[in-house]
Formats: structure tokens, sequence, C-alpha cells
């Protein structure tokens, strides 16, 4: 892999994997996939016996219906809050079941039906009329013809009307090109992932027409201490490396780090025992792990390499204070009203840092 590149698709990101697991798999594939469902799974969920890292850490459940919906002819809406791996799953899953993730929609107020469907190469256009040349295909159409997954980013973020242009495809699995007077069909192992966050334009703003052609899974957010941890520590290991570093991350950091982000989550303590206040943002694992290795690379430029407390809590005051610097009260209260009281090397690390914290 280039070394430039900052970050590689999962697909080149895992392609070792993704051999060893075409090499294991003997069981029957759905017409266009890469992988069985088995297999599939197997890559998102990990295996140790293969030596397949999880990609994702959660309900297996979940990640089940997930792929038999990508062999169904209905198509995937992966919903949850912000960080909670949508866009993360979406990418490993066509990654494994059609060797490529790059086909993909980044849905916006701006996005329109061209880019659902196909545009125009105008210079060619102009001079020599609609052809296939002058065809510029969406991500969506190269998937169909090449019956692979297309993934719709943040679907919700687009208007009504333009959402309302996957009705067609999704139901009869064709896109007209009036211009070539011709009618594209997908080829077997097409389909779509798309991704909804339930904190941008709601999910029920989606016509019933377009959702009926969905099936809907739930990502939801870790309530599990020690699954939370093992996300962070993981993730943040893996950047870490990516960016060619190595930082010790004590069991103890990770755990006191995550007590946080659910504390201040679920605005109560963990034991059930004291209230706290909520900050208004957003405190999710994918938050906990940007705090996490931003306080590595804290450590490691300016520090003695250890990462510590201290680190964590200067990345923690920016992640909490993005929305409202009001939140900033609820994070000084808490570590008055809970870290204080907290034995531990972290915990004291954290209070130590209230006084700077109220000069903010
Ligand atoms: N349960 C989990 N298992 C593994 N990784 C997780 C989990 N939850 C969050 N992550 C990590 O969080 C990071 C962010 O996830 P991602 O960007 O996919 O979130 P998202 O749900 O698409 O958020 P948004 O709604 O903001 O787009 C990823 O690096 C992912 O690895
Ligand atoms: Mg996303």
């Amino acid at each position: 892999m280039q070394a430039e590149i900052i970050r590689a698709p999962a697909e080149t990101r895992c392609q070792d994997e993704l051999q060893r697991l075409q090499a294991w798999d003997k069981y029957p594939r759905p017409t266009g996939w890469k992988l069985s469902p088995r297999a599939v799974e197997k890559f998102i969920l990990g295996d140790a016996e293969l030596n397949i890292k999880p990609k994702y850490i959660g309900d297996r459940d979940r990640i089940q219906v997930a792929i038999a919906t990508l062999a169904s002819d209905r198509a995937l809406l992966l919903v949850g809050e912000p960080g909670t791996a949508k866009s993360w799953v979406s990418e490993h899953l066509s990654a494994a079941v059609s060797g490529d993730s790059k086909l993909t929609v980044q849905g916006t107020a701006g996005t329109t039906e061209d880019q659902i469907k196909y545009s125009w190469n105008y210079a060619l256009l102009m001079a020599e009329g609609p052809s296939d040349r002058s065809l510029v295909p969406s991500p969506i159409l190269t998937a169909m013809r090449e019956g692979r997954i297309a993934r719709f980013e943040e679907i919700t973020r687009c208007v009504a009307e333009v959402q309302d242009a996957l009705i067609s495809i999704l139901s009869e699995k064709a896109v007209a090109i009036p211009e070539l007077e011709r009618i594209e069909y997908a080829k077997r192992g097409f389909n779509i992932i798309a991704t909804a966050n339930t904190r941008d334009r709601g999910v029920n703003e989606m016509s019933s027409a377009l959702k009926r052609r969905f099936n809907f899974v739930e990502l939801p957010v870790l309530s599990d201490l020690k699954q939370e941890m093992a996300v962070v520590r993981q993730r943040t290991q893996e950047m870490l490396a990516d960016h060619e570093l190595h930082a010790d991350l004590s069991d103890e950091l990770v755990e006191t780090l995550v007590t946080v982000f659910q504390e201040l989550r679920q605005g109560q303590t963990l034991d059930g025992e004291q209230k706290v206040k909520t900050p208004s943002t957003v405190m999710s694992t994918a938050e906990a792990v940007s705090v996490l290795f931003g306080g590595c690379l804290l450590a490691t430029h300016f520090g003695e390499g250890a990462v510590n407390g201290q680190h964590v809590m200067r990345l923690l005051v920016g992640a909490i204070a993005k929305e409202e610097k009001s939140d900033l009260e609820a994070l000084t209260e808490y570590l008055e009203t809970v870290a204080k009281k907290r034995g531990g090397r972290v915990w004291k690390e954290l209070y130590e840092t209230r006084r700077w914290l109220k000069s903010l």
C-alpha cells in the first residue's frame, strides 16, 4: 500500500483477511457475491481461528439481519445515533460482499437526481450527442451494471424528491435512459446500503413508499462498559498504527475515559446512585476514540510519551464544548461531584484539570 495515502478503502486495508476468507469459504454464495453470508459475518464480527479482526463490536443478530437483507430484494438502511459505526459497517459490508466499497453517494441537501442516476460529460454531449461515451453513470448505476453494492450515506439529508428517485431503482431494479432509448437492468449482486443519522432530519420524513423498500437495522449506542472499552482501545490502536506511532494505553485510562463518556451520556453514574448533568452534544463512541487518539498525539509530541488523564482532558474539552460552551459547566460539575470522589491515578489527573477548565 502506498504510504502517502491517508486512508485506503476497506477492501485494500483488509485485503489479506478477505483473501483468507475466500480460501476458507465453502458455503454457497448468492449470485454476484464474493463471499458467502457466513464469511461476510466473520469478516464483520471477527474470527480468532482465521485471524480476522472484529470490525464491529456488538450484536451478532443485527449483523446477520443486515447481511441477509443484502441477499434479498430489499435494500438495507442502517440507522442510529451519530458515531455508532453506521458508515463503518456499510463500508466493510460492501467490501466483503462485492469487493468494492467505493461506489458511494454522499447525501447532502444539495444532492440531485443526476447523482443517483446519471449525468453527462457536456463537452462530449455537445460534440457527439447522447452516447455511451458522453453518459456519466452515477455510482449507483455503476453498481447496477456490475452487480455490486452501492452505498448511500446520510440518505435523510437529501430532499424528498431526490430520495424518491430511488424508489423506481429499488422496485424495478432498472434505470430508464430515455436519451439513449434504453433501460438498464441491474445485475444480480446489486443492492444498496443506506445510512441515516437519527439526530439529523428524521427517518420519518422518508416517504412511506421508499421506507417499504428498505429493511431497517438499528446500530445502538454501546451501553456495555467492556464492549465500548474494546472499541475505543482497538480503534485507537489501529489509528496509532496507521500513523506509525505507539502509545501504551493502560486499562485504567481507557476505562476511566469510557466511564466518563457513559456517565455523561446516560445522565447518571454507572452504579445508578447519582444523577449528573448531560451535555447537549453527542457523546459518541467515535468521539471517545478521537479524544483518546488526540491525547496520544499530545503525549507523543509535547509530553514524555506516556498518555495520561490530563492529555485526554484537554481533548475532551473540545469534544464537549462543540455545540454549546455551557456544556463545559456540565463537565466541571461532573469533576466536582463525581471524579473527585473516585480513587485512582487517572481520576485524580482528570480532577486536577478543573481549575484550568474554569478559566476557559
Ligand atoms: N460498535 C462498534 N464497533 C466497532 N467500531 C465502532 C463501534 N461504534 C463506533 N465505532 C467506531 O466509531 C467510528 C465512527 O463510526 P462511523 O463514522 O461509522 O459512525 P456513523 O454511525 O456513521 O456516524 P455519523 O452518523 O456521524 O455518520 C469508527 O471508526 C468505528 O470503528
Ligand atoms: Mg456516517
